[in-house]
């Protein structure tokens, strides 16, 4: 393994970072029905169906589950629910005992959790809740909300006076999480918006809402279909670029952007930065990606949120080992409503990343070191 979960203890404490409240596509071709094919203490055959490679946080996820659980079967769903669901019913076919989802899309993926269940196999959503099943059971996560809330209070703790210019970014309306993140965002947002100090400027409809200060499902989901990136990088670039031209002047100069992930950061602070008018960029992010913490050292982003995949993988093969052993998995510490039931879910810390303590937490990441102001991957 290349980071041990003591290593990052240590980086959390030494770095005194803020630990917040075809389909196919197989990337592993172990035998997912083999007994011995994970590690030697994880009996059970996992299957795992990842959604796309396009997006840079699930190869990392696939980096981890290679060194957590070898041997198991892990399948790309290429950004397509009908994929994500023949990829489910092969590992059906192939008789793995859990099956770890990390869903394209929260609602459609339901139908093959349920298929699942029907043969007796478990099923744990991976960082994405499914929604709407009673079948999903178990969920391995981090507190999305606390992501957006760090995010949102990035901006807040760097903005000066009042009226400054505050553009929105959201993920896909597809994904649980995109919700649960711009929640926690507007919590710490809205009373700044509300008291003068951001004016939004790409967004009416979270203009319109900007004295409510919790949104309901359907409130979040109108802002978020105005400013979705969809996770898409080029779809954030096209936003951004006509948000910026329909802004006048007055509304640029010094921009607070939130932006959901590292992906779509980038693209949208290439685009502020090619506009003349913009003078300065105060700019979110979330993943620890290799290519965003190289423009956090550059001062192109200002922070990132890491999710370390370790964790999540390490609670995933707590839990196997539990139903292996027919015990109570120890990582469980809350539930999450899917609409349908409360799913056993666990919640993994988040490490705060910005230009101030980038060096030492890329250093002690196990994943990249910085040499001569450059980001490289660590072999
Ligand atoms: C994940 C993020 C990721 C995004 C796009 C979200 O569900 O939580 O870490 O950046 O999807 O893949």
């Amino acid at each position: 393994m290349k980071k041990s979960k003591a290593g990052i203890l240590t980086c959390l404490a030494i770095c005194a970072t803020l630990v917040l409240a075809g389909c196919g596509n197989s990337a592993s071709t172990g035998s997912a029905g083999s007994a011995s094919s994970n590690s030697p203490s994880t009996k059970t055959s996992v299957g795992i169906v990842l959604p796309t490679k396009a997006e840079s946080r699930w190869p990392m996820a696939q980096k981890e589950f290679e060194q957590v659980l070898p041997g198991a079967t892990i399948l790309y769903s290429n950004g397509d629910t009908a994929t994500e669901k023949t990829n489910v019913e092969s590992l059906i076919s192939k008789g793995v005992k859990v099956i770890v989802i990390c869903p394209q899309d929260a609602t459609a993926a339901a139908a093959e959790v349920d298929e699942a269940h029907d043969k007796g196999i478990k099923v744990i959503s991976y960082d994405r809740l499914i929604m709407n099943t009673p079948n999903v059971n178990y969920y391995v996560t981090f507190d999305s909300v606390a992501v957006g809330a760090a995010q949102a209070k990035y901006l807040v703790d760097n903005a000066k006076g009042t009226g400054n210019h505050l553009y929105l970014y959201a993920g896909a309306l597809s994904d649980n999480n995109a919700f649960l993140f711009f929640q926690g965002a507007w919590s710490v947002l809205q009373p700044k918006i509300a008291d003068g100090t951001f004016v939004i400027e790409n967004s009416s409809i979270a203009n319109s809402l900007k004295n409510t200060p919790t949104l309901s499902h359907d409130q979040l989901a109108q802002i978020i279909g105005q400013i979705t990136t969809n996770w898409d990088p080029a779809t954030a670039k096209t936003l951004a670029q006509a948000n910026l031209a329909k802004a006048t002047t007055a509304q640029k100069g010094v921009c607070y952007v939130l932006a959901p992930n590292d992906d779509t950061s980038r693209a949208i602070t290439d685009t502020f930065r090619a506009d003349k008018a913009v003078t300065q960029i105060y700019s979110t992010g979330q993943d620890f990606t290799q290519a965003s913490l190289q423009y956090i050292l550059d001062g192109k982003q200002s922070m990132t949120v890491w999710k370390s995949d370790k964790y999540l993988v390490d609670d995933v093969k707590d839990i196997v080992d539990a139903i292996q052993t027919n015990t109570k998995p120890s990582v469980i510490v809350t539930t999450y409503n899917n609409g349908k039931a409360d799913i056993p879910s666990t919640k993994a810390p988040l490490t705060i990343v910005t230009k101030a303590n980038a060096v030492n937490i890329i250093n002690s990441s196990g994943l990249y070191t910085v040499s001569n102001g450059k980001v490289n991957p660590v072999k």
